[in-house]
């Protein structure tokens, strides 16, 4: 009995530790904050949980060059400024992100299809990483999966459209600024 009550207090003690350190801010939080017990948690429960969320989960991800090409375009639209690609590096605040987004090509390659299309569908919380579900069908997802599968064996040209592709999208948002330039010119109109 008296061994019992030792574990309840430790138990209570702990759960007050937890508790005082959230509720006064002390849990660091910044994203420059050096790896620590929170990374090692985090990382281990992503994994867990993108398992379980992916177990059992029927999804083909195609590998033909119409889905591969379908895919990249949503990729250069939504994933290449978080992660870059062969050849391509990430915008300049994915260097600040904490997580950082990782290379494309590299480890994640070790998840399986069903694994991939869960991350990109469902995307993982307070990561920076989307979920692509709110806005996008299973098919589109399909693809984007296909293109990640294929960004591994990417051929000298593809890598060279890839990068042209992304400095054109870099222009085409400096070119979104223009309305709100030409609203401004127009404002003294509303004071005649
Ligand atoms: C705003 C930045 C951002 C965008 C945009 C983004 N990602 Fe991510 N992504 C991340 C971050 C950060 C992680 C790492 C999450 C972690 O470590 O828990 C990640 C992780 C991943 C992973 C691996 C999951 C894991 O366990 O680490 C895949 C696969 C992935 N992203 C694919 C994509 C694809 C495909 C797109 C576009 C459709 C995309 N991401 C768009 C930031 C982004």
């Amino acid at each position: 009995m008296k061994f019992l009550l030792a574990i309840l207090v430790v138990l209570l003690l702990a759960g007050g530790v937890a508790a005082f350190v959230v509720k006064t801010g002390r849990l660091p939080i910044a994203a420059t904050t050096p790896p620590d017990f929170v990374d090692r948690v985090a990382v281990t429960a992503k994994f867990k949980a993108v398992v379980r969320g992916a177990a059992g989960l029927q999804v083909t991800v195609p590998a033909d060059a119409a889905s591969v090409s379908r895919g990249r375009e949503h990729y250069v639209e939504n994933c290449l400024p978080c992660h870059g690609a062969p050849g391509v590096k990430p915008a300049e605040f994915a260097e600040g992100m904490n997580p950082k987004p990782p290379d494309i090509d590299g480890q994640l390659q070790n998840y399986n299809d069903a694994q991939i299309f869960w991350v990109i569908k469902n995307g993982i919380r307070a990561t920076g990483m989307p979920g692509f579900g709110v806005n996008h069908k299973d098919e589109e997802i399909a693809d984007i999966a296909a293109f990640v599968r294929h960004t591994p064996r990417l051929t000298p040209e593809e890598r060279k459209d890839l990068a042209a592709a992304a400095s054109h999208e870099d222009h085409h948002h400096e070119g979104e600024g223009q309305p709100a330039a030409e609203e401004h010119g127009a404002e003294p109109h509303h004071h005649h």
